[in-house]
């Protein structure tokens, strides 16, 4: 495999990890980045869909700039070699994106725990093996960002999906706890709360309101830029949380939302 391309004569390319990038927002990240003039690695478990966007990309950029690489989150031993491995192969890493998810169709009165062990595994723990890593790395540099793909699920517990809303609500308050830890060492934290978007996830379930997985990406790639905290997208989903987290209970539990 080629080396890849991390910088150009005059100036230093910025470098993304991405996690979870085979398909749906992950992968629409990665094209955006890569337009952007980013170095990537592309981590998912789907070999050959990793390697389809690699090459898509690279053959847009004209240059060998993203790398693949096949992991499965919930091997959390194989992590900190990994993360050597990919701070070997881009020199630096400036950006770290966490988008691995799973939404299993749940039943209304089923509770399946291997769905849900699956979920909290995907959401929280392959997070926490991660951003364990990066946040000891960044803290050190005392420089980078570090992107993490919620839900407006996270906001509350729902009649649909309870492993989805908890798992998400987990990775969302580990998010909110590591950028309270990092901001005084100059390292940003983005949570990002999309409402539905049209992507394999939600090929089945469909959903109201669903927006295309570019719309998301957009709207990351300025909260990026801009240094924001907290991310609902599209905007709507800010105003609509707000009223679903200011629910009385009483009612809430009630509603089939
Ligand atoms: N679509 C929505 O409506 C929506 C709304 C809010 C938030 N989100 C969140 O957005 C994120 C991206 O979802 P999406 O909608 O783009 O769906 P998607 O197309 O199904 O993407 C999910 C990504 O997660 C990866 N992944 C899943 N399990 C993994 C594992 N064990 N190890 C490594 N990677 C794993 C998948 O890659 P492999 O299968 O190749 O491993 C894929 O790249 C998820 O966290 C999801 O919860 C989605």
């Amino acid at each position: 495999m080629p080396a890849l391309n991390t910088d150009t004569p005059l100036s230093s390319r910025p470098r993304a990890v991405i996690v979870g990038a085979s398909s749906g927002i992950g992968a629409e990240l990665a094209r955006q980045l890569a337009r952007d003039g980013y170095a990537l690695a592309l981590l998912a478990r789907r070999a050959d869909e990793l390697q389809t966007l690699a090459d898509e990309i690279n053959a847009q950029t004209g240059e060998p700039r993203a790398r693949c690489y096949p992991h499965d989150v919930t091997h959390y031993a194989a992590v900190p070699g990994l993360f050597q491995q990919l701070l070997h192969d881009l020199k630096r890493i400036d950006t770290f994106i966490y988008v691995a998810g799973v939404m299993p169709n749940v039943a209304f009165s089923e509770y399946a725990f291997e769905k849900d062990k699956l979920m909290a595994e995907v959401h929280l723990l392959g997070a926490m093996a991660w951003l364990g890593q990066v946040a000891t790395l960044f803290e050190r540099m005392k420089a980078g960002q570090i992107v993490g793909i919620s839900s407006v699920a996270a906001d509350r517990g729902r009649v649909k999906n309870p492993g989805y809303n908890a798992s998400k609500a987990g990775f969302d308050t580990y998010l909110e706890a590591l950028r309270n830890r990092l901001t005084r060492s100059g390292v940003h934290v983005l949570t990002v709360r999309p409402g539905p978007v049209d992507t394999p996830m939600t090929k089945e379930v469909g959903g109201l309101f669903m927006v295309p997985p570019e719309k998301v990406v957009c709207d990351t790639l300025r909260a990026m830029r801009r240094r924001q905290q907290v991310l609902y997208t599209p905007a709507r989903w800010r105003w609509i949380m707000l009223i679903v987290r200011n629910i009385p209970s009483v009612i809430f539990r009630r509603l089939n939302f």
